[in-house]
């Protein structure tokens, strides 16, 4: 069994818990998991959701099958075998701001030093026999440490993002009972982009893969790019819009969150095309009736041989939160499987892939088309596919 703790049980977590179960009973193909194909030494079907932690108090204390019904009403039918154990109190940290116009909020460091809150759950993870921790929080503003002084010092001051203060928990949880965890970091906070963390996941046989899930236009772009890039055309420019109607959405109205993304988003122009052509990359509205499946325009002109200008026009509508779902039922095994094979820190190949801003920090960008194959390569090499 892959025992996984969810943090922030939102959109993306109830898809994840609901489709997991339907995926073990067979009520689903297992389309959108990338790997579903190859025989990967750990299977989905050990996946299990141990716990869950939330900051918003509606959601705190409550089932999670409860949680998970509600955000899923009438969107697909919810298998009646999702945990219903509470979800968890978690920390605020120093991302709070704003999360308050969205929902009532309630963090454990509103009662006790941030040190001592992560302290908890670390525990917690301890106790729960936790292999693999889903970061799965609202998008808030964070920046790189650099080295592990710095972050603890500034863990004592209360002064990291939530997303950095569950890292830690899972990394303290594993260097206390001496049993690797793998942190997947879904949303863009720089954690596998930060040497602190991932020196410290070294030290603890553990892995931290990120950052930020790459699901609805960021890869496509890449491949377009790639394609651009490989005929020697020159892109003049890159404008892509984003319109969603989640509360992922709504919570980048707050400025400062929006900028995470647009960093994440826009690290794939110059790393692709090797130069950085004028660009518009990011969530760009929220409009509520939209809903979860958000509109994505993208316009793409470049110059082509004797100096005539193209132009390529993409419009698409993407069930946003599903699709980071599926990729996130492939990024459990995976750390589970990595792990047992003795991998620690971080793991490029996978990153390379999944995420739109791969770490480790000096690594690059690359079409996912390019990122597929050599991670399949790499993944046999090691022995986590094995046929
Ligand atoms: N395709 C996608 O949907 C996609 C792609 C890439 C990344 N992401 C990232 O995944 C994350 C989750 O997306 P979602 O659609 O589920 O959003 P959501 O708003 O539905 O869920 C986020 C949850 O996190 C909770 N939360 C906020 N701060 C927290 C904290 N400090 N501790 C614990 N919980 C906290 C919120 O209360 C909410 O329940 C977002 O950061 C998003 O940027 C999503």
């Amino acid at each position: 069994m892959i025992r996984v703790a969810v943090v922030g049980a939102g959109l993306v977590a109830s898809h994840y818990a609901a489709g997991l179960q339907r995926l073990k009973r067979a009520e689903i193909e297992p389309y959108g998991v990338p790997l579903a194909k190859f025989k990967v030494i750990k299977d989905y079907v050990e996946e299990e959701v141990v716990s869950a932690y939330d900051v918003d108090a509606n959601k705190v204390g409550k089932p999670l099958s409860e949680v998970v019904k509600r955000q899923l009403e009438g969107v697909v039918p919810v298998p009646p075998d999702v945990p219903d154990f509470e979800v968890r109190e978690g920390v605020l940290a120093s991302s709070g701001a704003g999360l308050d116009k969205m929902f009532p909020v309630r963090g454990r460091d509103q009662k006790l030093p941030l040190k001592e809150a992560v302290e908890e759950i670390a525990k917690e993870f301890k106790s729960d026999n936790v292999n693999v921790v889903l970061n799965l929080i609202s998008t808030e503003p964070a920046e790189p440490f650099g080295d592990e002084g710095k972050l603890a010092k500034a863990l004592e001051r209360g002064e990291v993002s939530a997303g950095q203060a569950y890292a830690f928990a899972a990394y303290l949880a594993a260097k206390d009972s001496g049993k690797p965890v793998a942190f997947i970091n879904l949303i863009p906070t720089p954690l596998a982009n930060d040497p602190a963390f991932v020196k410290l996941y070294e030290d603890a046989n553990s892995l931290v893969l990120g950052d930020d899930g790459a699901t609805g236009a960021t890869p496509l772009t890449a491949d377009l790019l790639e394609h651009l890039a490989e005929r020697n055309r020159k892109v003049r420019y890159i404008v892509q819009f984003n319109i969603g109607g989640n509360t992922d959405f709504l919570a980048l109205t707050i400025p400062e969150r929006n900028l995470m993304k647009e960093k994440t988003k826009s690290s794939v122009v110059e790393d692709i095309l090797g130069y950085d052509a004028p660009h518009y990359i990011k969530p760009t509205g929220y409009v509520e009736a939209i809903g979860d499946r958000k509109f994505v325009a993208m316009d793409i002109e470049w110059i082509t041989f004797n100096g005539l200008v193209d132009e390529l026009i993409v419009n698409m509508r993407i069930n946003d939160s599903p699709a980071l779902a599926g990729l996130a039922v492939d990024l459990v095994r995976l750390a589970a499987a990595l792990l047992e094979k003795g991998v620690k820190g971080t793991f490029y190949d996978v990153n390379a892939f999944f995420m739109k801003n791969p770490g480790p920090k000096e690594a690059r960008n690359k079409a996912r088309i390019k990122a597929y194959y050599d991670m399949i390569s790499a993944l046999r090499e090691l022995g986590v596919i094995v046929e």
